[in-house]
């Protein structure tokens, strides 16, 4: 029977069989250390000559790096090592012997790895990495499920856009032109009708032309809608949808966060109430630094990151200008020129890690709006359906994940918090 790593702790003194792969080496002529990992952790494993066969002990000498492998041995309670135990090997089995791994323990450049992103996975930060992602994504459903949201997912080949023509996928439909979505909100709007309460979540695709540290053009996405809610209630679910899952984070994947080397002092932070200012609010901060920004532009990531170089946490900036906003945005009744809208800005220079709103939920204004933005109105008949069979009040937001991952993890560059990332020019693997 396999015995996973991280489960070891638990057989100290007792026969184990663990099947992985040999992540480092090191030898002198009577003993010999593998350290080995199987996806779970990696543990040191020990071989003395004269106390295992020999064959094995040789075999166990010539190991290379990622070679497949089970070892048979007893757990040994070690408190220095990695996970407080470790093998002492009676036997060894290579199942598969690795030749040139290209990813040697010395340090490479990003250009290197990302080609081999394939092998790269297998290194000890993007495992944790990928960790901490299953983590969030677990914890934002599971935030969700406990408040009796429905999950209702949305369609990936849609016939229009939701946020701009610009940035649309075109996709060839046995002849017609559909597009990959951006965002499910629309369908959201559409299932709270049927479900009061709902979340999408899943991959979003835009055809971004910038290459920046904060795109993707493959991202995923974790959209909440719900019927009667206001702007204010939009923010309140976002910030306590963040609380919870930073704190699921900080609870369950420590070790993850202290592998990254990630100050956890920051995340502690992470406290309600979250700030709450206006667009106009913010361009009174960014104009303090930043003489240049004309007040009524959208932020860029400069201007994101001097928002939030005031704050130890995130930062709601609402009311953005109609004009800089998607089509959808319901209006300020009090000020037409702004929209019932809300970004949330992360710390740390992260950026926007939330973008959502209450929408506009009269038939004739959401029309005008339509044919304002030259979007076909055809396309948008079920939508506007929406507005002539028991209208309400109600909004949502899109937190996207990998911003999110970047943020919580500390990576500079959204591109390590997907397994295999698709940007501007890259592809492949
Ligand atoms: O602000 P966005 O465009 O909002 C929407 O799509 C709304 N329809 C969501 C809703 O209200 N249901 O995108 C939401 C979030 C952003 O705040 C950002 O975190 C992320 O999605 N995002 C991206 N992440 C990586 N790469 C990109 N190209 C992204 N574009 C947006
Ligand atoms: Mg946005």
């Amino acid at each position: 029977m396999q015995t996973y790593i991280e489960d070891l702790v638990r057989h100290i003194g007792m026969e184990v069989t663990v099947k992985g792969w040999l992540y480092k080496k090191r030898s002198s002529g009577k003993i010999c250390f593998l350290l080995v990992r199987d996806g779970t952790g990696i543990v040191q494993s020990v071989l003395a000559r004269g106390e295992v066969a020999d064959p094995v002990f040789d075999a166990a000498c010539r190991l290379t790096q990622e070679s497949s492998l089970i070892v048979k041995g007893s757990v040994r309670k070690d408190d220095r090592a990695p996970g407080g135990c470790e093998i002492v090997v009676q036997d060894l089995l290579v199942l598969q012997t690795a030749q040139d791994y290209p990813i040697t323990p010395k340090e490479h450049s990003i250009e290197f790895l990302f080609p081999l992103r394939h092998l790269w996975l297998r290194s000890k930060k993007q495992n944790a990495v990928l960790r901490i992602r299953h983590e969030l994504i677990k914890a934002c459903r599971d935030f969700f499920d406990n408040q009796g949201f429905i999950n209702a997912d949305t369609p990936i080949l849609t016939p229009a856009s939701v946020e701009g023509t610009t940035t649309l996928f075109p996709v060839d439909y046995y002849g017609e032109k559909v597009y990959l979505t951006q965002s499910g909100q629309l369908y959201n709007e559409a299932t709270i009708g049927a479900l009061g309460k709902v979340y999408c979540f899943g991959p979003t695709f835009r055809a971004e032309k910038s290459k920046t540290r904060r795109h993707l053009t493959e991202f995923w996405m974790l959209e909440p809608e719900v019927a009667f809610l206001e702007l204010d209630g939009v923010m309140d679910l976002a910030e306590d949808m963040t609380v919870y899952v930073v704190g699921r984070i900080l609870e369950n994947r420590r070790p993850e966060l202290e592998t990254l080397e990630r100050d956890i002092m920051k995340l502690q932070s992470v406290k309600k109430p979250f700030p709450r200012i206006t667009y106009q609010e913010a361009v009174d901060i960014i104009r303090e630094k930043d003489k240049e920004f004309t007040p009524g532009d959208d932020f860029g990531a400069p201007h994101e990151t001097i928002i939030s170089e005031n704050f130890d946490r995130p930062v709601f900036v609402h009311h953005y200008p109609a004009g800089i906003k998607a089509f959808y945005m319901k209006r300020d009744p009090a000020d037409d020129t702004l929209s019932l809208s809300v970004d949330m800005i992360g710390p740390e220079g992260v950026g926007e890690l939330i973008g959502g709103g209450q929408r506009e939920d009269d038939h004739d204004v959401l029309l005008k709006r339509i044919k304002d933005n030259k979007l076909p109105v055809e396309a948008y008949q079920w939508y506007l359906d929406l507005r002539k069979y028991g209208t309400c009040p109600h909004g949502g937001f899109g937190l996207g994940i990998e911003r999110t991952i970047a943020w919580i993890c500390g990576i500079k560059h959204v591109r390590e918090t997907i397994p295999f990332p698709r940007m501007l020019e890259r592809v492949y693997p």
